[in-house]
């Protein structure tokens, strides 16, 4: 199914000619990475001092992306903070080997950002979730049936065998809940699984999710934590839900919902992100 999965040993060769790329037009210093997710890349708009490199500038980096997506690189500034943003990222349902699909964050780390958040558009499992809810992630299901670590490893960039209790860093849970709360920006907090994609589940696989503990689903995300956390990197993830999981209501689920969600939220996604930086960025 994943044809070459590009182990960990073969990153650093990749990692080093994307790395020269973006020196090659710009020297700021990102102090976090953030990737935006499906009707979140507005966000991209609020960079001040913004260099924009699109994906197919990059080497090895596909320009194609999911609808939605539009498929940048930005380093600029966000309320003055040093910042790296993902604008549109690589789906394993997009057929994209997962070695490619956790890269950026490996990038992001590359430039010198020690932080990463992770953002993405989910469907609600839990039944009190409803659209235009923000959930810090807190923990997650891999149910993706792949592991972006398999393969020969590179124990300079990460251990074997790596460790993922608080894989969701605790303190930059609380400052998420902070960054909320100073911004009159309501969340919930909670686990987040990833499945594989492009289909939405079915009624029983999100009956299934609610039982396993989940709370949201999508398709992002776990992959690229793993990956961050493996290579020391700190986490932290929300996701919007933008619709109730499949057979909540007996609507039927559609991608322009998804977008339309994302875009209704975005104004509060942006606060809570803003601010959120401001205070990693002072402390
Ligand atoms: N399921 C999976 N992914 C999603 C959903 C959903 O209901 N909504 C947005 N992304």
């Amino acid at each position: 199914m994943h044809h070459d999965p590009l182990p960990p040993v073969s990153w650093p060769p990749a990692l080093d000619a994307l790395q020269a790329e973006v020196r090659r037009r710009t020297s700021l210093l990102p102090v976090i990475g953030i990737v935006l997710g499906s009707g979140l890349g507005g966000l991209a708009d609020q960079l001040t001092d913004a260099t924009a490199i699109p994906f197919g500038d990059l080497p090895g980096w596909p320009s194609a992306t999911a609808p939605g997506h539009a498929g940048r690189l930005l380093l600029g500034r966000l309320s003055g903070v040093p910042v790296v943003a993902l604008q549109g990222r690589f789906h394993l349902y997009e057929g994209h080997p997962v070695g490619l699909v956790v890269q950026p964050v490996l990038l992001m780390q590359r430039l010198g950002a020690p932080v990463v958040l992770l953002t993405n558009a989910a469907g609600g499992v839990d039944p009190a979730y409803g659209a235009g809810m923000l959930m810090l992630i807190r923990d997650h299901l891999n149910l993706t049936g792949v592991n972006p670590l398999i393969g020969p490893n590179d124990d300079t960039l990460g251990p074997r065998f790596p460790d993922m209790v608080d894989a969701w860093d605790p303190e930059l849970r609380t400052v998420l809940r902070r960054a909320a709360a100073e911004t009159g920006v309501a969340v919930e907090e909670g686990v987040y699984a990833q499945l594989l994609g492009p289909s939405f589940e079915t009624p029983a696989e999100v009956r299934m999710l609610h039982g396993l503990g989940a709370n949201a689903v999508g398709m992002s995300t776990v992959v690229e934590a793993i990956t961050a956390r493996w290579a020391g990197l700190r986490v932290a993830g929300v996701s919007l839900v933008t619709n109730p999981g499949a057979g909540i209501t007996g609507a039927p689920l559609t991608h322009e919902e998804v977008l339309a969600a994302g875009e209704a939220a975005g104004p509060r996604m942006i606060a809570l992100v803003r601010r959120f930086a401001e205070i990693v960025a002072s402390s």
